[in-house]
């Protein structure tokens, strides 16, 4: 909490050496308090989107945060948006990176990925319960360490320095803090700084959906958080955060 200016994130803090995920031991106190943060040193079932484990040895950052925005369920994706920007730039602030955003939410550095993200919500009907926003960042890593090898990077490979875990993970709060506080009073400046830090819009993709594979121009980010893709005939098909998109050289 030293040091750390936010109103609502990390009020509580849950520190632990060694968790199976942070998102799974989150999810256990996400009746309680908005805010809270549950951090490990090491993940030993770390997860990442679409079923896939995430590697989470120490040195990283692997950390989960519940909040309660007064947002209708089908919006949950905003949560999303915010996370990535709040990610983006904290990154950014801190070592001057160049941090790009590949659809739905990986952060990208030089073309590879730094940090993921995986947002589980909790709804009825017509109430979000909670959002369970899971961060995960390559910081320091060597890149024996890395899973996913020339596909993923770390901070400390790409500025040539460890960097204090500490202040990145307060840095990280406050932005998210702000990011989330813009994302429900209107979602509109988030999303427009989402699109300008977006690696996928404008490239040509291969979409591998659950009923086939096709390629196409990434035109948009919609209104509903799907990606819009101009297929080679003309037809333009809404992409949801479920399919797997991949870059087409440039
Ligand atoms: C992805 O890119 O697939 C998302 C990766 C999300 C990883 C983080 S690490 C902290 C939190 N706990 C988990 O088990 N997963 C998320």
């Amino acid at each position: 909490r030293e040091g750390l200016r936010t109103e609502l994130l990390g009020r509580r803090i849950i520190a632990s050496e060694a968790l199976p995920s942070t998102n799974a031991e989150a999810k256990r106190f996400a009746a309680s308090e908005e805010g809270t943060v549950v951090i490990a040193e090491v993940q030993t079932a770390g997860r990442g989107r679409m079923d896939r484990s995430w590697h989470s040895p120490r040195g990283g950052v692997w950390m989960s945060i519940i909040l309660k925005p007064q947002i209708p369920p089908a919006q949950a994706f905003r949560v999303n948006i915010a996370a990535a920007v709040a990610v983006a730039r904290a990154l950014e602030g801190l070592y001057g990176l160049e941090v790009k955003i590949k659809w739905p939410n990986d952060l990208m550095v030089g073309g590879r990925k730094v940090s993921g993200i995986l947002t589980e919500i909790g709804a009825d009907m017509d109430r979000l319960d909670y959002a369970v926003v899971g961060i995960g960042i390559n910081a320091n890593l060597d890149p024996g360490d890395l899973a996913g090898g020339w596909k993923a990077t770390s901070i400390s490979s790409e500025i040539g320095r460890k960097v204090l875990r500490a202040e990145l993970v307060r840095r990280v709060l406050e932005e998210l803090e702000g990011a989330s506080q813009e994302m429900e009073a209107s979602s509109g400046r988030l999303q427009e700084e989402w699109s300008i830090r977006s690696e996928t819009l404008g490239r040509r993709v291969r979409i591998l959906a659950r009923d086939g594979e096709f390629e196409g121009l990434a035109e948009a980010l919609e209104a509903d958080g799907s990606l819009a893709v101009r297929r080679d005939g003309g037809l333009l098909e809404r992409v949801i955060a479920g399919d797997c998109v991949h870059l087409r050289p440039a």
